[in-house]
């Protein structure tokens, strides 16, 4: 993504060749801020705190968060110290378990002195591969809204996005945005609604944020508006990512997104998801049943936070003292209610051998 006329991946190695550059995602919209992640510490902070969020960007800091361990002490011991730590920092996201577990199965079978610099290489090489999966994402979906195109004679194509599935939650292109920026480049007029998601508005802070930097005319709108906008057809599809998906299909993503698939399927509105293969969890079949859910501080809901134009931090309550938030931050929405996935090897039902047919060589519990 270019920002300012310079390119710009949201995570990259720092000039000195050691410490990880990321962007402070906690600044967004009113300051663009890198910061140098040195240590294990730093990275797990980072991620737990949401400094870095989006399932592909929280894999690709871990795996950066390991190297850093590593440089730091490469023993065994520090090795399942650091996975341990890292595994821990946020639960739902499967990008991190998977990460994880690519860099334990690389970097154990090498002599400690190996590690630091294969750590590093890994790292590098699963952020490179994030821009190419996305690229791909971004080629597959750009089909879809040309077809819409069509069918609407030019005229622009509608998309409901929630969260921010795009190139803030990736290493660059983002998922779910892939194809809305690649539609864009290619002159085919699009115009995005952005969930604001609420409570930490991702949509609002990020995703306004990136369409703004890019040219795509959107708009931004309370999560309830999703249903009134496909009751009066301005909505053509949705188009959402995903933390973790099942291999049948079921679609984990930020709160609120199982409301948007119940009204697109109520109004005959198409309902995508896209996601990088790293995000299929082979391990579960049932969502509800199989995914463990972020619950964060109550606080997130009766107080919103953010930032001012002069950077000094706004936090201000919402409800009356003594009524208590609950946060779940994810939910599930079940396959039957998702029209298909958009994948880097292309589209495929939200099914069990629609994924697998794409995916053959993943199987059963990998
Ligand atoms: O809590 P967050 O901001 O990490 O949640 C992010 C999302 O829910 C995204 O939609 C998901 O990670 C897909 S990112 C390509």
């Amino acid at each position: 993504m270019k920002i300012d006329g310079t390119a710009y991946r949201t995570i990259w190695l720092n000039a000195d060749g050691q410490g990880v550059d990321i962007l402070d995602q906690t600044r967004f919209p009113h300051a663009f801020e890198v910061i140098t992640l040195r240590d294990l510490d730093a990275a797990a902070t980072a991620i737990r705190d949401m400094w870095v969020r989006g399932a592909p960007l929280i894999g690709a800091t871990a795996a950066y968060g390991m190297a850093l361990a590593l440089r730091a002490d490469a023993s065994d011991t520090a090795l399942a110290a650091a996975h341990e730590r890292l595994l821990a920092t946020r639960p739902t996201a499967i990008n991190l378990r998977w990460a994880l577990e690519r860099c334990r199965a690389r970097l154990a079978p090498l002599s400690p002195r190996d590690r630091p610099g294969a750590a590093y290489r890994l790292a590098a090489e699963i952020c490179d591969e994030d821009v190419a999966i996305n690229a791909a994402i971004g080629e597959a979906g750009l089909a879809l809204i040309r077809e819409m195109s069509a069918r609407k004679g030019g005229a622009p194509v509608n998309i409901l996005t929630h969260c921010n599935a795009g190139w803030l939650a990736t290493v660059d292109w983002g998922t779910a945005t892939a194809p809305i920026y690649k539609a864009h480049d290619a002159g085919i007029p699009v115009h995005v609604w952005v969930d604001e998601t609420r409570p930490r508005n991702q949509g609002a802070f990020l995703t306004a944020w990136e369409l703004g930097r890019h040219g795509v005319p959107h708009h931004v709108v309370v999560d309830n508006a999703g249903g009134h906008l496909m009751q009066h057809g301005k909505v053509d599809m949705v188009i959402v990512g995903t933390d973790r998906t099942t291999a049948r299909g079921d679609v984990c993503n930020k709160i609120g997104t199982y409301l948007k698939a119940l009204a697109a399927a109520d109004n005959g509105v198409p309902f995508y998801v896209a996601l990088p293969s790293p995000t299929i969890d082979f391990t579960v079949e049932d969502g509800l049943a199989g995914i463990p859910i972020e619950e964060r501080s109550g606080r997130e809901v009766t107080h919103i936070a953010g930032r001012g134009p002069d950077g000094v931090a706004v936090d201000v309550q919402l409800t009356p003292d003594g009524s208590d938030g609950f946060n779940p931050a994810f939910d599930v929405t079940p396959a039957r209610l998702v029209t298909g996935l958009i994948t880097e090897r292309g589209l495929c039902p939200a099914t069990a051998e629609g994924i697998a047919g794409l995916f053959p060589e993943r199987g059963a519990r990998s």
